[in-house]
């Protein structure tokens, strides 16, 4: 039975942009959320934060809230929100590695500290009742980070965990450390979910050869690339054929009529052109990242001034692709 999750990526994939994808493709088992604007030491967390999240049945893929939080009393008060509110699961970001957010000892910036993570759950699990996932890297600046921690959570009934193979310093750039994600399914003895750079089902194929009893994949920046790799991977689970070689994502009218719906829902959300012209801009360049295209297509994207532009661009490069 594979599973595949949809990533969360701050500044792309929210409500708007997840309810959009789900009209359009299938083969997710759920979505784990951006993380939530949620201070240190809050006292309450508004309605507008908890709806930036579906609520269960509320749409067909089951989406998961995200914390970005580094102690109990944050944690626990937006975990009760959200149990109030309906949520039967949460998802903690130990993994995010933005300068910003690691210099406050949130997402990667905590792993190096196993005991105040262990205390955290320590004091979650004594008093919650919603579910309770985790998403870790394999450690801010070494692996010894998540190798000590592994053993420690086995003790804890988490809901899940997925591990980005990569180190916090790392970024993004870098392989990710396959070997890493190995030594850890050793070490918590219990599924991991996989994560990080699995952008075409070739990938998919070498990882699944590689790790043979992995159900659960998450999918970031691949599913950006190409809204249909999901589904792909599910057919090639069955058929055990990989589509790969069929040219660049943006050639498959379903994505292109996706575009045009997203850009037309993001128009509500966007009050400045420029706004959502960037977002327009970021989501292109992830099929841009994954599927050669000609150098100069790219700077033409990165430059263009208004959505006028982008329909001329948008035009031109459709045709290309036809053409090729
Ligand atoms: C722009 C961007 C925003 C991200 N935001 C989040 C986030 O809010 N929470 C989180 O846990 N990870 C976040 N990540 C990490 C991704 O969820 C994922 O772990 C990483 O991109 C590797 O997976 P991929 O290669 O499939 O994209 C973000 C990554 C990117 C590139």
């Amino acid at each position: 039975m594979t599973n595949i999750i949809m990533a969360p990526l701050e500044g792309v994939t929210d409500r708007t942009f997840r309810s959009c994808y789900y009209d359009h493709f299938s083969g997710l088992s759920a979505s784990v959320t951006p993380f939530l604007p949620i201070p240190d030491r809050v006292k309450r967390v508004s309605p507008a934060t908890l709806r930036m999240t579906a609520l269960p049945g509320e749409t067909r893929v089951p989406e998961i809230p995200q914390l970005l939080v580094s102690e109990s009393s944050a944690f626990i008060t937006a975990a009760r929100a959200l149990e109030a509110a309906g949520f039967t699961e949460l998802n903690w970001n130990l993994g995010c590695p933005s300068r910003g957010v690691v210099r406050k000892g949130k997402g990667a910036g905590l792993l190096p500290d196993t005991e105040g993570i262990l205390n955290i759950l320590d004091k979650a699990f004594s008093c919650l009742d919603i579910k309770i996932s985790m998403k870790i890297r394999l450690g801010m600046d070494n692996r010894e980070e998540s190798f000590r921690l592994l053993p420690e959570l086995k003790g804890f009934p988490l809901a899940g965990l997925t591990l980005h193979p990569r180190l916090g310093k790392q970024m993004y750039s870098g392989s990710v450390d396959l070997e890493g994600f190995d030594k850890a399914l050793e070490l918590y003895g219990k599924p991991i979910c996989y994560n990080g750079d699995i952008r075409t089902v070739r990938d998919y194929a070498d990882l699944k050869k590689k790790f043979p009893g992995q159900e659960c994949w998450m999918i970031g920046r691949g599913l950006m690339a190409d809204p249909l790799l999901p589904r792909k991977i599910l057919e090639y689970d069955e058929t055990g054929r990989a589509e790969d070689g069929e040219g660049h994502p943006l050639g498959n009218n379903n994505f292109r009529i996706f575009i045009e719906d997203l850009l037309e829902r993001m128009k509500r959300q966007f009050s400045r052109e420029t706004a959502l012209l960037n977002y327009l801009k970021g989501i292109i360049v992830y099929t841009f990242n994954t599927t050669p295209m000609p150098a100069d297509y790219r700077h033409r994207l990165v430059r263009l001034k208004n959505l006028e532009e982008w329909e001329l661009f948008k035009n031109e490069i459709y045709g290309y692709l036809d053409s090729q």
